[in-house]
């Protein structure tokens, strides 16, 4: 018993001393940690914030615009969270509106009158926006193929690398763009999905293609997915900008239409962020259509198991917003006007400023300003050239020259007309 109590006092001064010899500085868990990588488009918009000049102009941001510069709350989106006000939203969401969700956004893309629709025959869950969608396909692909690797387009938004890379799944590329053309690379890229092993899993945008704005034609699209079919190839689409590409949804669905013609079971996932403008909000889904009504089961089943320890569910608010305006036939209308409002708008910014380039006499050629499509432009500006855009003009946009037409407003137009012509002039 002494003896017992004599261990105890030892154990306990042990510990006081210790204690009093390290308490002055507290053990330093991190300091093997380092800084992160910068993300390319995160820290245009840094520089662009730290910048006071009256004239600077962001290009980076891939999220719209109105022609004052400003960021947009779609009148659908006002009338749609009236009408939701005062719903009980702070409970988790019912099953039956997260259905509505998937339903509903499954119908956007392939159609309302889509066969597996009705049968049943796809598995859904809404994803946090569309990077939610993504991690989370990534991560149901390494469960259930785990050799399997993704190929990602050359070039692709710049995510997708971190994602699939987060998920443990390696990442291959595949050729899309043109730098000479500024167009689609299209024998290139045929003979990438020919020679990818068979039962390969492909990334592919289905509308507004980031950062290129250059996307297949409808015929590319049929060889496309014959090719896939030949080759036994997973097709993942991501639709992060249905609407931008024609100003309708329909047409900007065509590519993942004639894929579903062709008998592929295709996974999506798709953002609210930009074609609602609701980029805090992060309502997507992510989609897998399936054989049959019961392999649906049991993949959502294991989609929602995923979510469940990643995060559990997902918020509430955005979700009633997004499945009450896909619902009511008067919302969804005037969603689609808007739509039409904000793409028109920026392609009349493209032809601005083609024009004013070619007014200015820049020797270079710019049709593919008004070629490519969406939200966004691939210039062409080398990287020299875009430096010299920051530090002279105060335009800020990435790198690689893509910039956000989202940012080009029928007063700054000119400016940057004339800042492009000035860096460009003499090649
Ligand atoms: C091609 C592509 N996919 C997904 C996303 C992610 O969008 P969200 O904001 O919905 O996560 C983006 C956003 O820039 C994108 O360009």
């Amino acid at each position: 018993m002494q003896r017992t109590r004599m261990m105890i006092k030892w154990t306990h001064d042990t510990v006081r001393r210790r204690f009093m010899s390290t308490s002055a500085a507290a053990i330093d868990w991190w300091n093997h940690v380092g800084h992160a990588p910068k993300d390319p488009i995160m820290s245009v918009t840094e520089a662009f914030l730290s910048d006071t000049s009256p004239n600077k102009i962001n290009l980076g941001v891939g999220a719209y615009r109105d022609d004052d510069g400003r960021p947009v709350v779609l009148q659908c989106v006002r009338d749609g969270e009236a009408k939701i006000a005062g719903t009980g939203f702070l409970e988790s969401v019912s099953a039956s509106v997260s259905s509505k969700l998937v339903e509903e956004s499954v119908k956007l893309i392939y159609g309302k009158d889509a066969d597996f629709i009705k049968e049943g025959r796809f598995a859904g869950v809404q994803a946090l926006s569309g990077t939610g969608a993504c991690r989370l396909f990534a991560e149901f692909q390494r469960r259930f193929y785990p050799q399997s690797k993704i190929y990602l387009p050359i070039p692709t938004w710049s995510n997708h690398h971190n994602i699939w890379r987060d998920a443990q799944v390696p990442g291959r590329t595949f050729h899309y763009y043109h730098p000479d053309s500024k167009g689609l690379h299209f024998a290139a890229l045929m003979d990438d999905i020919k020679n990818a092993p068979d039962r390969s899993f492909f990334l592919l945008h289905p509308c507004a293609h980031n950062p290129t704005g250059v996307d297949p034609t409808e015929e590319q699209w049929r060889d496309i997915s014959n090719l896939f079919k030949v080759k036994n190839h997973f097709p993942f689409f991501d639709m992060a900008y249905q609407g931008f590409a024609s100003g309708d949804l329909d047409k900007d669905a065509k590519a993942m239409r004639i894929f579903l013609e062709d008998g592929h079971l295709i996974g999506c996932a798709q953002s609210f962020a930009k074609n609602m403008g609701l980029y805090g909000h992060r309502v997507g889904c992510l989609s897998v259509l399936c054989a049959d009504a019961k392999q649906a089961v049991a993949i959502k089943s294991q989609l929602q198991h995923i979510t469940r320890a990643m995060y559990s569910s997902p918020p509430v608010h955005g979700i009633l917003l997004v499945s009450t305006i896909l619902s009511d036939p008067h919302l969804k209308e005037l969603w689609k006007k808007e739509l039409k409002v904000m793409a028109n708008r920026i392609h009349r910014m493209r032809s601005t400023l083609r024009e004013s380039l070619k007014k200015l006499g820049s020797p270079l050629n710019w049709d593919h300003m008004t070629n490519q499509v969406g939200m966004f432009c691939f210039s062409g500006l080398s990287p020299d050239q875009v430096n010299r855009l920051m530090k002279e003009f105060h335009i800020y946009m990435t790198y690689d020259g893509r910039m956000s037409m989202a940012g080009v407003t029928t007063s700054n137009v000119s400016y940057l007309a004339n800042a492009i012509h000035e860096v460009t002039k003499f090649g």
